[in-house]
């Protein structure tokens, strides 16, 4: 049996095919999260069970003395990526604190997790070191990391969509995983259990089973391995406990209870901002997905290009100037061979050059903001669709959170 014909479950089985990813909501969404994130995710979201959530206590570690940009940004954020084409149908969209499992497994996370772990993020002093004007030195803050670990592992994702600067946030969020599938994932009886969930498989699957795990175990078998994996899914006739038991047994530890997700790393967004410098609010040369055409079109008209062309007449080279940038991503090759030639002969001007990549830009931008126009006038189908994505996802949190809480003894009576 495939991977894709199991019906994914909230199980190391969903390792394969499960994504999770969040944005923060402290601002408007500019060109630079469309090309660089969520065109991402609109290719995911056909490939995998994806779930993407709007990061509010995130938010709240850096913004926490005026949060009161995160409601409007939420808000705005959710209709902007349904209007891109996030599609609530394929992908469960949900806000992290109507989800309050969140806070009591990153509760859970940070009893086994050591300070050192966490003073060592390197954007723990990055950000404390760029955001001067905020304190940052708060328990908040320094936990952030662990927050985004539970995000991560309630939802058993195999595969986090970030940039460069978070993967050492899911490299953490792996670590934390190991320890706790170490310290709660052995069972007194465990190898007697494994050997009764084998027997379950059927003898011909037990010994296929035991043959991968052999050239896994001792070849490093990427192929065995993946396999083998299928293999556990596949079984129709054994419990989820006796999975994770499988899977913790072929990759040599205990009981796997969180699997350990891996970094997908997005492609640094070749997005630059009007100056040329990466696109971002901080640098303030943002298109923001909902700025009207008069605003790109002026944004765009006061670019700087090469300095070299003080006048008309003055010849330029592309290669200094941002403007080519923008040819680079919404040109064709005619367009550009034009740029390149009248540029370097100054036989067209940079209003002329501009033209072209204004109207590719607002050629972008006006669908979507029609669909937020849609989305706007209809707040009780938005409102619908975030509650039954919160309600999607908190059926797999309490799931997870069961768990957790049986793994560590907090059970009643
Ligand atoms: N920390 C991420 C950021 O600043 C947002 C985020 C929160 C996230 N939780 C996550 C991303 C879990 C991926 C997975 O962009
Ligand atoms: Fe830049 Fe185009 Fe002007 Fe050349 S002609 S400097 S590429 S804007």
């Amino acid at each position: 049996m495939s991977a894709d014909s199991f019906k994914p479950l909230a199980s190391v089985s969903t390792q394969n095919t499960r994504v999770l990813s969040g944005m923060r909501p402290t601002g408007r969404l500019h060109l630079g999260h469309y090309h660089g994130v969520l065109k991402n995710w609109l290719e995911l979201q056909h490939e995998y069970e994806c779930f993407f959530f709007i990061a509010d206590w995130h938010a709240l570690t850096t913004h926490y003395e005026d949060p009161s940009i995160i409601p409007g940004s939420a808000r705005e954020m959710l209709i902007d990526w349904l209007a891109t084409g996030i599609n609530p149908g394929s992908a469960t969209l949900f806000v992290q604190s109507r989800v309050p499992e969140h806070a009591e497994l990153h509760l859970l996370l940070s009893m086994i997790t050591p300070l050192g772990w966490l003073e060592r993020v390197p954007t723990y002093k990055d950000q404390q070191d760029k955001l001067k004007e905020l304190d940052l030195s708060t328990y908040g803050f320094l936990g952030y990391p662990l927050l985004q670990s539970a995000d991560i592992l309630m939802y058993k994702a195999g595969r986090v969509p970030v940039g460069e600067d978070q993967v050492a946030h899911v490299e953490l969020t792996r670590e934390v995983a190991r320890r706790f599938n170490h310290v709660y994932g052995r069972e007194p009886d465990f190898e007697a259990r494994v050997e009764k969930a084998k027997k379950k498989m059927g003898k011909k699957n037990a010994k296929l089973f035991d043959k991968l795990q052999r050239r896994y175990r001792e070849q490093g078998d990427q192929e065995a391995l993946d396999v083998a994996r299928a293999l556990i899914q596949g079984q129709a006739n054994i419990t989820l406990a006796d999975r994770e038991r499988l899977s913790g047994h072929l990759e040599g530890g205990g009981r796997v209870i969180l699997p350990e997700p891996q970094a997908l790393l997005t492609k640094a967004s070749k997005m630059p901002g009007l100056d040329g410098q990466k696109m971002s609010k901080s640098y303030d040369n943002i298109i923001a997905l909902r700025d009207t055409p008069q605003e790109v079109e002026k944004a765009i008209k006061t670019m700087p290009t090469d300095p070299a062309r003080v006048r008309r007449t003055d010849p330029g080279d592309p290669e200094k100037c941002p403007v080519w940038q923008f040819h680079q991503i919404y040109s064709n090759d005619e367009v550009r061979k034009w740029v390149r030639k009248g540029c370097r002969s100054a036989e067209i001007g940079c209003i002329d050059c501009k033209q072209p990549v204004i109207e590719a830009v607002l050629g972008e931008l006006i669908p979507i903001q029609q669909r937020i126009k849609e989305y706007e006038a209809q707040p009780d189908l938005v409102r619908r669709i975030l509650n039954d994505g919160c309600e999607r996802a908190r059926e797999v949190a309490r799931e997870t959170i069961d768990e957790v809480r049986h793994a560590m003894s907090l059970v009643m009576l």
